[in-house]
């Protein structure tokens, strides 16, 4: 390899071992902060003849090599450098070289790769981040959609994965609206966190060089300038914030695949993937599967795991830089895109669910749904929470002894278990009664949940 391809050299007599080439060049995987670096190339050869560290001639030779640059590498394969450079910035300034002569030498002035390419991640994930929050509401607003469809559907709400009380299938799809909207506001939180500029920290102690990093920051979008050098150059807990913001997206991601799996099920069979979402076995011709509820779900295990490792690559570094840093990119470009795909293909494949409206009409006839309204009922009629508690759970027993639905029960047999049961208790035994009865905020009364529908319809729009 020739020296000059190289950001340092003068210090060694003897080339790389091409072993060592092979193990540390990142270029394969920080090309992708190639947009960016341009970006803050440009900012910074601005900069530098503000304050005199070039002219403005060389500034505008450099601008002029950058767009070029930019230009004729934007779309290729990065990837073909790989072995002629070791990383993103090198490739840049080298190709910069080509274009605009040995002034381009002069753009890495009181600059280190140490607080450049932390630049250039941050700015990076900003813009990353921003799509992310726009794909989450993108697949708010297919479930609130979905939700509006689904009506006054009632299915039969679950705990333990058994059934529990009637609720609107609206409703259910609402609570992961309300989830993925945390996510969202965890997200743009953290941008706080991100949106900070390290350049000027050079490579751990900040520079000697009269740098204006009031007008990089400026220039660049960042609403703060990094306060001090050290944790600026060495510091990726932005980073360990982003994966695990995403993480907590990503188990609601799979919560929510888990359901549609569920619904899916023939146990369940709730619901239709439309046949454009499904996919087939090769051996099973009748299968009909719904492997990108499966994917996402497998998925998050992927991103847990690069939270994981993001952690665990800083845990034991001692400050400032070390080379450790550079295996915080592959994680986290990875889950910008999984996180991306996951979204869109969610938000279509949600959209084209249909519901097996009999399906989930069988699934309500269960009368032990209704056992949470018999209590109620009877503490309307004053008696003790506990004591109904005890009593409904009673009858629900002698009901299931003596094979008999809930509803069937004779006026005497529940008066056997007490006499606060009248034969208003034969009207508890209905699906649109039991949610149009709830009272609290937050509840699937069907008119609550219309709401939620209209605030959401007008929050994400
Ligand atoms: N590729 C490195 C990283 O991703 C940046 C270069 C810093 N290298 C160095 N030897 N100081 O962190």
């Amino acid at each position: 390899m020739n020296m000059s391809k190289k950001l340092w050299g003068g210090r060694f007599k003897k080339e790389m071992h091409p072993a060592l080439k092979c193990f540390s060049y990142s270029l394969e995987t920080d090309k992708e902060l190639f947009d960016a670096e341009i970006r803050v190339n440009e900012a910074y050869a601005k900069m530098l003849a503000r304050m005199g560290l070039i002219t403005v001639a060389e500034s505008k030779t450099i601008l002029r090599g950058l767009k070029s640059v930019g230009q004729i590498l934007t779309g290729r394969d990065l990837a073909a450098y790989a072995d002629q450079y070791e990383d993103i910035h090198t490739l840049i300034q080298m190709e910069l070289e080509k274009k605009a002569g040995a002034v381009a030498k002069k753009i890495h002035t009181g600059r280190s790769r140490n607080d450049l390419v932390v630049t250039s991640t941050r700015l990076y994930l900003r813009d990353k981040v921003a799509v992310i929050w726009f794909m989450v509401k993108k697949l708010q607003k297919a479930l609130v959609i979905t939700a509006e469809k689904a009506g006054e559907i009632i299915i039969p709400g679950m705990t333990h994965l058994r059934r529990a009380q009637p609720v609107l299938l609206a409703h259910h799809l609402l609570a992961y609206v309300e989830m993925l909207d945390e996510d969202n506001a965890r997200l743009a939180d953290s941008m706080k966190r991100v949106n900070v500029l390290p350049l000027g920290s050079a490579a751990l102690a900040g520079s000697a060089l009269p740098l204006d990093q009031k007008f990089l920051a400026k220039e660049l979008g960042f609403t703060k300038i990094a306060e001090n050098s050290m944790a600026a150059v060495s510091d990726r807990g932005f980073l360990a914030e982003f994966l695990g913001v995403v993480s907590i997206l990503w188990m609601h991601l799979s919560r929510l695949a888990e359901d549609f799996i569920l619904w899916n099920s023939e146990a369940f069979g709730f619901m239709e993937l439309d046949d454009a979402f499904a996919t087939g076995s090769s051996l099973m011709p009748q299968k009909k599967n719904p492997d990108v509820f499966e994917l996402v779900r497998g998925r998050s295990g992927v991103i847990f795991g690069y939270l994981q490792a993001m952690l665990t690559i800083q845990k034991g570094l001692p400050l400032s830089y070390n080379r450790d840093l550079q295996e915080d990119k592959p994680g986290v470009f990875d889950s910008i895109k999984k996180t991306t795909t996951a979204l869109e293909i969610l938000s279509l494949a949600i959209s084209s669910v249909s519901w097996h409206k009999r399906a989930i009409a069988r699934a309500v006839e269960d009368d032990s749904l209704f056992a949470t309204d018999i209590l109620e009922y009877l503490v309307r009629k004053k008696l003790a929470f506990s004591e109904a508690h005890q009593m409904v759970g009673k009858v629900v027993r002698y009901a299931a002894e003596s094979g008999k639905k809930l509803r069937e029960l004779s006026i005497q047999e529940w008066k056997k278990f007490s006499p606060k049961f009248g034969a208003d208790i034969h009207e508890l035994f209905d699906l649109k009664d039991s949610v149009w009865g709830k009272k609290t905020i937050g509840s699937t009364h069907p008119v609550r949940v219309k709401k939620e529908i209209a605030k959401w319809g007008k929050k994400l729009s």
